[in-house]
């Protein structure tokens, strides 16, 4: 069911690998076992959903582009892999050079009915996003009942506006939200509880977390996913605060570190 222990491949393995591309995907899903794939969604000037976590192609590519400004065709020239090589020379693969921006259709045809943590990004700068996005996952039978109560296939957005429409689209979707540093202390336990008839967790930065916080989480019905959860150290200190899983560039460390190796 998915709801302990919980490991979440951030961009894939992204520690090893150029974020969101097949190698990395690839890595965390066969070398790592991660339980889910997180992606990043944007959409392009056709309508296409495409894996990105910046809203342009600039830092992974090299090169300028605005993401709603270009189409699928002009999205598939680029290369997101060399950057990775001149950044990180200790990790570089010749197999990094010239990994394309995948599609979430690409996705879903490379690995199929895997678990997929999937973060509307922007969501404000892609009128119809969610419907498109749903249409996608719908075409590809990742939205089955058994799935969705499974927590297979996940939506997640710093958006609760955004979590909200999917949620009328498909009411029995898990949905997390995601909070930057101090916005869940500053919610009240009754805002807290108005969002848990819909939302089944919680994803706040790990600079905001200790173990009394996690504990309210969890007493309001909610798990507990953290972002970003790199560090060893880090790792052992929030699970014994109680974490359920977390978002990890590092899937090899975080299942160490719930002694699942
Ligand atoms: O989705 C969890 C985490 O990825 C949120 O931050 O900026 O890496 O998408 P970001
Ligand atoms: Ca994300």
């Amino acid at each position: 069911m998915l709801t302990n222990n919980v490991v979440i491949a951030h961009r894939g393995a992204s520690g090893y690998a150029p974020e969101h591309t097949f190698s990395s995907y690839d890595m965390s899903q066969f070398d790592m076992k991660a339980d889910y794939i997180e992606l990043d969604v944007q959409m392009t000037l056709d309508g296409e959903i495409i894996i990105m976590h910046d809203e342009t192609v600039e830092r992974t590519s090299g090169l300028p582009g605005v993401i709603k400004e270009m189409t699928l065709k002009e999205i598939k020239q680029l290369d997101v892999g060399s950057w990775y090589n001149k950044q990180f020379p200790e990790l570089q693969r010749d197999y990094f050079i010239g990994q394309t921006i995948p599609t979430l259709e690409d996705v879903i045809g490379r690995y199929g009915a895997v678990n997929y943590y999937i973060e509307t990004k922007a969501p404000e700068v892609y009128p119809g996003m969610e419907e498109r996005l749903v249409e996608v996952l719908d075409k590809h039978g990742l939205l089955s009942l058994e799935r969705l109560q499974n927590n297979q296939t996940v939506i997640q957005s710093f958006s609760l506006e955004s979590l909200i429409k999917v949620h009328h689209l498909v009411p029995a979707m898990p949905l997390l939200l995601l909070t930057k540093k101090g916005v869940l202390r500053q919610m009240t336990d009754d805002a807290l509880l108005k969002i848990h008839e819909f939302v089944y967790a919680v994803g706040p930065s790990i600079k905001d977390l200790d173990a009394p916080l996690i504990k309210r989480m969890h007493q309001l019905g909610f798990l507990v996913f953290p972002y970003t959860l790199n560090e060893p150290e880090d790792m052992k200190q929030l699970i014994a605060a109680g974490i359920d899983g977390a978002f990890t560039n590092y899937a090899d460390r975080l299942r160490t570190a719930f002694n699942m190796d």
